[in-house]
């Protein structure tokens, strides 16, 4: 049985309250913290960057999972793979090497994950998931929080977990987009175990951060969840 795990994505949070976030974050047990790194290039969007992480790891110490949205995959590897227990994952179509790459990761300790823009499919990454630790199924195009999931989606985050688990690759299935109340159990029942959540629930507007928390663990654990 796969532990199952909560990435709120910082990007949508404000960033004028982040200590507040982060200490409720260190509070309820959060898994890791979705940085998502974009260049303007591979998509039409900039991101986080390394300044922003070196400035949170400074104050807590939950995992980082960044998530490159680059062209330059192996320039900004080091930017962001020396960060203590981090999960660096890249879009494999832009990368010259993608196995050279996830052994850059690997190389500064880092755990390595595969994004899956929607468009593509499982095939072109199955003989890299013997030496990823993680892959992301994008259900929204990448670069902006706050879309509509892309019909098909959960099919294939069942595709993805399924031949892993067939080929028995113990690789982490994250998803990334519009993980709403109301996709959640969809995308549990389809076979992820990691959940990027960001405006459609731990942060959606004018709602309260904690609660939002202890929702997203009851609908993943049931309610048998400490502090429900
Ligand atoms: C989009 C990013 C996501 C985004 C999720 O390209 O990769 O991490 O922040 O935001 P929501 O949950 O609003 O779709
Ligand atoms: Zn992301």
């Amino acid at each position: 049985m796969k532990v199952l795990k909560i990435s709120p994505s910082l990007m949508c949070a404000d960033l004028l309250d982040l200590k507040t976030c982060l200490d409720t974050f260190t509070e309820e047990g959060i898994d890791y913290l979705h940085i998502d790194v974009m260049d303007g290039h591979y998509v039409p969007n900039i991101g986080l960057s390394a300044d922003l992480c070196r400035t949170i790891t400074s104050y807590t110490d939950i995992p980082l999972d960044v998530h490159l949205m680059v062209e330059n995959v192996d320039q900004l590897i080091p930017q962001f793979a020396g960060f203590a227990d981090a999960t660096v994952s890249f879009h494999p179509e832009v990368s010259r090497h993608p196995l050279r790459s996830i052994q850059l990761i690997h190389s500064f300790g880092a755990r390595a994950g595969i994004a899956l823009d929607p468009s593509l499919s499982i095939e072109g990454i199955r003989y890299l998931l013997q030496e990823a630790d993680t892959v992301c199924v994008m259900t929204v195009n990448p670069g902006y929080s706050g879309q509509e999931l892309i019909p098909g989606m959960i099919e294939k985050i069942e595709e993805v977990s399924s031949c892993c688990e067939k080929m028995g690759y113990t690789v982490e299935v994250e998803v990334d987009g519009n993980v709403s109340w109301k996709n959640l159990p969809k995308m549990l029942k389809a076979g992820a175990n990691v959940f990027v959540a960001g405006t459609s629930s731990i942060f959606m507007r004018g709602t309260n951060i904690r609660e939002n928390i202890r929702r997203f663990k009851s609908l993943l654990y049931g309610n048998n969840v400490k502090g429900v």
